[in-house]
């Protein structure tokens, strides 16, 4: 069976108190977790909460791994206010990369978007790197890829499963394969009808996840 990838983005929301409450609804996931051998749930939350969401999962031995969304596109050293990939190693695996909200709010350009690839690899943490369309550069070293397109996000209006299998089988045909994630209004009522599609490997979740127990209902729906 192979690797299904259920990917949480909390946003910019969530207190400490807030995060500590989703994680403890969210420990229900235990009981489910040997049905969900092929199951790989990664949680994006805030820089803030990353130190809180890591000890969680270590004390809990949850079977969940953990991304930061966002990574300063320079190395350690004397830039104010930056969040950088050596950093976040010590808390998470992976980071997003190239988010539409991103590339949107914070005039992030394909080249930025390179380095901070490029820094994230350099610290083995992996990126998840978001495209909202099949003509988005994807920097070399990247693995899995999300296919958000802009009109799905927050929107409650999904792209149909299967256009977004066949942008992800576009991008796929090029030279590189890539893990290739849909992301864009996913629900616990939705997400099978992507996650079966046969070039789509998973799903990258927003608004949804914000809720626990939403996000357990994702992921066995997945
Ligand atoms: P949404 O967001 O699930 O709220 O549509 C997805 C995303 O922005 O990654």
């Amino acid at each position: 069976m192979s690797q299904v990838f259920i990917v949480a983005n909390l946003k910019s929301y969530k207190i400490e108190s807030e995060a500590k409450k989703w994680l403890e609804e969210f420990l229900e996931i235990k009981s489910y977790e040997s049905k969900f051998e092929n199951k790989k749930i990664i949680i994006c939350p805030s820089f803030t909460l990353l130190p809180l969401f890591s000890s969680f999962v270590k004390e809990n031995s949850l079977l969940v791994e953990l991304g930061a969304q966002n990574v300063s596109p320079f190395d350690e050293g004397a830039y104010t206010g930056e969040v950088n990939a050596r950093q976040l190693k010590d808390y998470c695996n992976y980071v997003l990369v190239g988010h539409s909200e991103r590339r949107n709010n914070f005039n992030e350009t394909e080249q930025l978007l390179g380095k901070k690839t490029e820094l994230a690899l350099k610290y083995q943490l992996m990126p998840i790197f978001c495209i909202q369309n099949n003509n988005n550069d994807i920097p070399q070293g990247v693995n899995i890829v999300a296919y958000e397109p802009t009109f799905a996000i927050g929107s409650g209006n999904p792209d149909t499963p299967e256009n977004a299998d066949l942008i992800s089988s576009s991008v796929n045909s090029k030279e590189n394969k890539y893990n290739i994630l849909y992301g864009g209004s996913v629900n616990s009522g939705n997400v099978g009808s992507f996650t079966k599609m046969p070039n789509i490997s998973g799903v990258l979740i927003g608004g949804e996840s914000l809720n626990a127990k939403e996000f357990i209902e994702i992921i066995k729906n997945a």
